[in-house]
């Protein structure tokens, strides 16, 4: 893929010196022309969509139809009308946690790699009896479909829904949610995909993936911030309550009563985030002009380096499998003997790196294993450099070596 071609796409990227971007995993950068769909929205096409019908209205209207068919096609999804639009994946999760009703027993399966976003929906439903219970990862942090298969065996009849994340935000590992969706359909239970990580960097296609419902959010692929999207099989999505009702949801109300109107609208309550749905539109246009595994293998080429770079260094054990090609763009970093903030800010400060460090809101895997300061993560986009890759490396080790001398 051309790179340097692609990254020209990107204002922040083409300032005289630019940062050392690597914090994808948390948002990536947007192109010019999403920005440029956002203001255009606010300047030519300040309307709402679904209701009024003057010119305005029923642009932005076309504009939304058109968008959620595109990002129906992003996921390999048939029908578009299959596709909310959230403001984020977290909520697109809490929409299928809070809108389904639990029986007392009933159980939800997710791994122990979860981001937050897929724990605490589910566990904020425990009052009404559910049971949330997690699959332990193998020691080298791979998904463990032995243990995930006795799981189900175990609820049987009380398995309801596994909800479990595609790739991990963690350390990129993919979770083959195909063998799992068997597994799960074979115990009667809907499937539930966080694709937080996935939809960003690689093909998707739902129905291969066999899930049941798929969460998602724009502003990790070039959109803007404030939009997600929810897919889900038009049965389950119209089996859940809104758990944002008025608006544009309702057929007909009375004083006393009212009935919903059909999918997409019954889970799109309240006037939508049309700016955000411009720039999405405009996402998605630039993402169809590229194959998604060009994009997954330019990351895994820069993570490679990265990974390679670091793991001989003192202190600095690698979370996930040894081969970066197993775990996409992301190289999370575990520091033995130093402090994962101050190195985090050092790599701002020497190298113009920018990391994330901190538990990436996966609490419940640092938390199991003891470690309270989290991970030094760097995550890569298709618009990173190899040369990115060899900064990060440089200035890691003369951080990392500096530190290490000074104790
Ligand atoms: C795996 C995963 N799931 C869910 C989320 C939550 O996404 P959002 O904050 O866009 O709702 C994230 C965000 O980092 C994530 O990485």
């Amino acid at each position: 893929m051309d790179v340097a071609g692609f990254r020209e796409l990107f204002p922040p990227l083409m300032d005289e010196n630019p940062p050392v971007y690597l914090d994808n995993a948390c948002m990536t950068l947007r192109p010019q022309g999403v920005i440029q769909a956002v203001q255009d929205y606010y300047a030519r096409n300040p309307s709402c969509a679904g209701r009024s019908v003057h010119r305005w209205g029923m642009s932005i209207s076309q504009t939304v139809t058109r968008t959620r068919r595109k990002l129906a096609d992003h996921i390999g999804a048939v029908h578009a009308r299959e596709v909310i639009f959230t403001p984020n994946a977290t909520h697109s999760i809490n929409q299928v946690a809070a809108g389904r009703k639990w029986e007392s027993g009933d159980v939800v399966i997710t791994s122990d790699r979860e981001h937050n976003s897929n724990l605490v929906p589910w566990l904020q439903q425990s009052p009404s009896g559910l049971k949330l219970q997690t699959v332990k990862s193998r020691a080298d942090n791979s998904f463990d479909i032995e243990a995930f298969e006795a799981a189900c065996a175990e609820a049987g009849d009380s398995l309801k829904l596994v909800s479990l994340v595609h790739v991990g935000n963690l350390d990129g590992v993919e979770i083959p949610i195909a063998d799992a969706s068997k597994i799960a359909h074979d115990y009667g239970a809907i499937v539930h995909v966080d694709g937080a990580q996935s939809a960003p960097h690689m093909p998707i296609n739902v129905e291969e993936l066999g899930c049941d419902l798929f969460s998602f959010s724009l502003h990790k692929m070039l959109g803007p911030t404030g939009v997600g999207a929810l897919w889900g099989r038009e049965e389950v999505l119209e089996s859940l309550e809104p758990i944002s009702a008025g608006g544009g949801t309702v057929e007909a109300a009375t004083a006393e009563q009212y009935t919903l109107r059909s999918i997409p609208d019954r889970l799109e309550g309240g006037l939508g985030h049309y700016a955000g749905i411009c720039g999405t539109e405009a996402a998605l246009d630039l993402l169809s002009n590229y194959d998604m595994r060009d994009l997954a293998e330019q990351e895994v080429r820069v993570n490679r380096i990265m990974s390679d770079g670091v793991r001989h260094l003192p202190g600095v054990e690698i979370i996930g499998p040894e081969d970066a090609g197993k775990r996409g763009g992301i190289c999370s970093i575990l520091l033995n003997n130093l402090d994962v903030q101050n190195v985090g800010i050092l790599m701002d400060e020497v190298g113009g790196v920018f990391v994330r460090s901190g538990l990436h809101c996966v609490n419940q895997w640092f938390e199991a294993r003891g470690i309270a300061q989290g991970s030094l993560r760097a995550s890569a986009y298709a618009y990173n450099t190899e040369e990115e890759a060899k900064c990060f490396v440089d200035t890691f080790t003369e951080i990392v070596d500096g530190l290490t001398e000074a104790k």
